[in-house]
This record gives structure tokens, sequence and C-alpha cells, in this order.
């Protein structure tokens, strides 16, 4: 039985299982934390180029957070010790930010969640470095298209399952294999909070959507089969058969007629080509 509880923003939250149901305050603090997001990966885009380290990105990404007077809330959580995940190529998910340079050719997810005035902002997005095959930019479209897929299912009357299958009625169609073990997830004075918001699913099952909702929906895709597998550093997720992946996120909130992308880019800059 899915519970939902109508919160003010002001309380305690508790990783208790419920929905949160919010209001107006609530969407106001989302829409100055999803914009903060945006505007990161939008000044990332320059900086996304053959030769930089992803060390250097992430360093970017830390001194941008603070100067706009957010933290990163990945710093310190559950031991993650950077600003952001910065995911290339086989990639799913999670990528460590190191001293490893970005070539000619890679596909690179950047994942950034800033935490500004308590509320979360997450979001990533799908950079291209120098001359990508077209089979990889084929990817990196579908998966695109997929989020968008997702998101046009997010309003009210609409199950939470509909979302994942339209995602993956999309991404099958294109014969590529949408990544299980990760999902979006719900989000605001929490980073990461119920529901659990899957890309694999049957339409009409799962909760119902309300007005006051606020979730992230990220598919992870890969050009190949969808399994994954982790690496010994206990973060980073690669795809089983090493195959390219994408993703994209946005944070959205369910409103009376549809939903909000707080993490639209003031600049639409939303997607590659940039
Ligand atoms: N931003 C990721 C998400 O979309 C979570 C990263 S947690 C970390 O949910 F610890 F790996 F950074
Ligand atoms: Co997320
Ligand atoms: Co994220």
């Amino acid at each position: 039985m899915t519970q939902y509880q109508t919160v003010t923003g002001t309380e305690t939250q508790l990783r208790d299982g419920t929905i949160k149901l919010h209001g107006p305050e609530a969407f106001e603090a989302m829409r100055k934390a999803g914009r903060l997001a945006a505007e990161t990966l939008d000044a990332l885009v320059p900086l996304v180029q053959p030769g930089v380290s992803t060390a250097a990105l992430d360093d970017f990404v830390r001194e941008f957070t603070l100067d706009n007077g957010a933290m990163p809330a990945t710093m310190g959580y559950r031991g993650y010790a950077h600003s952001c995940c910065i995911s290339i190529n086989q990639v799913v998910c999670h990528g460590i930010p190191s001293e490893r340079t970005l070539k000619d050719g890679d596909i690179v997810n950047i994942d950034v969640t800033p935490l500004l005035d308590g509320w979360h902002g997450d979001s990533s997005r799908m950079y291209l470095v120098g001359d990508v095959p077209l089979k990889a930019r084929r990817l990196v479209d579908v998966t695109w298209e997929c989020l968008m897929i997702g998101i046009e299912q997010a309003k009210p009357g609409r199950h939470l399952g509909d979302i994942g299958a339209a995602i993956q009625a999309h991404a099958e169609k294109h014969r590529y294999g949408v990544v299980r073990e990760f999902c979006g997830h719900g989000l605001g004075r929490l980073f990461h909070d119920a529901p659990e918001v899957v890309h694999a699913a049957r339409a009409g099952t799962g909760p119902l959507l309300k007005p006051g909702m606020f979730f992230t929906i990220e598919p992870m895709i890969n050009l190949g089969k969808p399994g994954v597998k982790m690496l010994e550093d206990g973060w980073t997720a690669v795809t089983r058969d090493r195959s390219l992946s994408a993703q994209f996120e946005h944070s959205i909130g369910i409103t009376e007629d549809g939903c909000e992308i707080f993490t639209a880019s003031p600049k639409g800059l939303d997607k590659p080509p940039y």
C-alpha cells in the first residue's frame, strides 16, 4: 500500500517509505536548486574537451556550486568524496573523478546534485568529446528521447510504472538495453527518497502520481545488453558486455495538470550538440 504524506518542507523528514506531497514554497525552493544544477551543467559545456581530466571538471563543479551558495550533496555521501559523478563510455553511472583525461570520441555523463538552502537539485547530461561516431551519437539521442518520453507520462492520474513502460518501449524499439540496477528516486529535503522510479516497468503498475510529488527520472540505456557490473572501487558501474552506456537525468515536480522540470537548462543546452 502506497502511503502519501503532505509536507510543508519545514518539518524534519525521514526516509520512512512515504511519498511526500509538497506545496508551493517547496516548488519555489526546488526551482532554485534545480536551476543551479542546470547552470552548473551549462557552465561545463566549454570545459568538456579532449585532454581535460575528470578531476579538473570535478574541481570546477565544486567551486561553481560553493560560489553559488550551495554544497555538492555527493561530498561525504555514503563515503563518496567528490562533487559529481563522471561516467565515460562503458561506465553506466557513478564514475569517480580522477586524473584520467577525456579523449576524442568519448561520450561522457556528468551528474551534479547541488544542495541549496536544504533542497536537492539532481541532474545529468551527456557530453560529446570531439568527433563521436554516429552509433554513439544515436545512443545519446535515443537516451534523451527516453527521458523526455518518460516525462510526458509524469502527470496526475498516471501510474509511476507508465513512465518506465514508455522508456522501456522506446529503448527496446532501438534494440538497446535498459539498466535495471539503478533507478530514479524521490527527492527534495532528502537526496534519495521514496518512490523508486524504475525505467523498465509495466504500464498501470506502481503508485498513482499526485500533485506535489518530486522525483528524478534518469534512464541508463546501453548500446548492448542491460546487464551491469560493479568495479572494485565499490562505486563505478560498467556495462557487463562493455558496450557504451548513456544517461540523462531531470528532477521534476508533479503539478495539477502535468509536471514542472526543475532542472531544465536556462540556455536551452539540455542535450548535445551544444
Ligand atoms: N546523482 C546520483 C543520482 O542521480 C547519485 C550519486 S551518489 C554518489 O542519484 F555518491 F555516487 F555520488
Ligand atoms: Co538522481
Ligand atoms: Co544524479
